[in-house]
């Protein structure tokens, strides 16, 4: 953070609208724009200026955007990391009174991050999550004469959720014969797999999509949740399908606030991986992963944060024989999150309010 701080100091121009349009369309707007998961929208003069002092304390304090992973050895795809200088240009424009411009931004789909969809599928009807509840799980499924693979394999290489209720959606998984081929998380804008990589739905199968709701109030709740496909160009050299790794002997303490758990997996020879998606609920505050008996941990998420969940898309393929995944939590009353006013010792609980150690690898062979 003192880094961002002395470039801010540094910083002598007066930036405009101009400049800081493109800026937050670039780092920001895949979320605060309408029914993105981030509220406001900053993709007009008018819906920055209104959140401007808010705009400047997040990003100085380092809460946006959600990146929390730590700088490793992996380059990520998605890393929203602000880069320095636009760390300091954002806040000279907030500080030097939001000067006016004409922003030229880039073209976008009005509804999808990922841009025109080759296929949308829609969950048949809305959803109510019952006052009482607060984990629900729904399934819907889409079969050949939406895909088109009546008579032959589909494949995929991009995907998108677009839930109308962001907050209701924790995640969601892609499943075609039961088997998870993909999964998701409400953080996620769309995820896209490198060139020559993509998910199949092989002739004549369905695609069933399982979403996971969750949510810490005993209110109702409706969602009607939109699926994008985006086609493969091609028969992909590799064909994705996602591995679930879990720990279920787990047992937190209760009162402890820094208890950790650790396990390791080994994972099929020469798979590759794709992407990251650690999945934990209200109690994790770190997640951690590194290679066999490397030293250095080339994922480190703190904080974690259960409603910021999201993918980490390598830049190029992860490898290795085993991974060594490590979570820290806090069962504490100090864990403002703790959704047990008693404390108790908790364990693993697969959908509910306890907690879980689960790490979902999208990876190709
Ligand atoms: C991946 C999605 C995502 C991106 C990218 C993102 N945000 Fe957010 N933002 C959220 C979500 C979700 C929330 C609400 C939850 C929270 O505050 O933790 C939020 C909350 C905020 C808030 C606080 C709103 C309030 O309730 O007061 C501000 C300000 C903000 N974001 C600014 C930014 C700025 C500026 C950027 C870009 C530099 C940015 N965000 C990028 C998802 C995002």
């Amino acid at each position: 953070m003192m880094v961002a701080v002395m470039a801010v100091l540094q910083w002598a121009g007066e930036p405009s609208w101009r400049e800081v349009g493109p800026l937050l369309d670039r780092w920001c707007n895949d979320c605060h724009r309408a029914g993105q998961v981030g509220p406001f929208d900053f993709t007009s003069y008018e819906g920055a200026v209104a959140y401007a002092p808010e705009i400047a304390r997040y990003v100085l304090g380092g809460k946006m955007p959600p990146w929390r992973a730590k700088p490793s050895g992996v380059e990520w795809a998605n890393s929203r990391g602000l880069p320095d200088e636009v760390t300091a240009k954002l806040l000279a424009w907030t500080n030097t009174g939001m000067k006016p411009g004409k922003a030229v931004m880039k073209k976008r789909h009005p509804q999808w991050n990922l841009g025109v969809p080759g296929v949308v599928l829609s969950q048949p009807r809305e959803h109510t999550v019952a006052a009482e509840r607060t984990v629900d799980i729904v399934r819907f499924t889409a079969g050949p004469e939406e895909l088109g693979n009546g008579g032959k394999d589909v494949y995929f290489d991009g995907f998108e959720l677009r839930p109308s209720n962001r907050a209701l959606l924790h995640h969601a998984l892609l499943r075609v014969e039961g088997e998870p081929i993909a999964a998701w998380a409400m953080s996620d804008g769309g995820l896209r797999l490198p060139a020559g990589v993509a998910w199949k739905i092989g002739a004549g199968k369905k695609l069933e999509v399982e979403l996971h709701y969750f949510k810490r109030n005993l209110r109702p709740a409706r969602d009607l949740t939109r699926v994008a496909l985006y086609w493969a160009k091609g028969k992909p050299g590799r064909v994705a399908r996602l591995l679930e790794l879990k720990k279920e002997a787990l047992r937190i303490p209760a009162g402890a606030n820094v208890h950790r758990e650790a396990m390791r997996f080994r994972l099929p020879s020469g798979a590759r991986v794709y992407a990251v998606l650690p999945v934990f609920q209200l109690l994790a505050t770190q997640v951690r992963m590194k290679w066999g008996d490397e030293r250095d941990y080339f994922l480190w998420v703190e904080p974690f944060e259960h409603h910021l969940m999201s993918s980490y898309l390598p830049a190029r393929p992860l490898s290795g024989r085993e991974l060594e995944v490590e979570a820290v939590y806090d069962n504490s009353a100090q864990n403002p999150y703790n959704p047990h006013q008693k404390l108790r010792e908790v364990r693993f609980e697969e959908n509910g309010l306890d907690e879980t150690f689960r790490v979902w690898l999208t990876v190709g062979r």
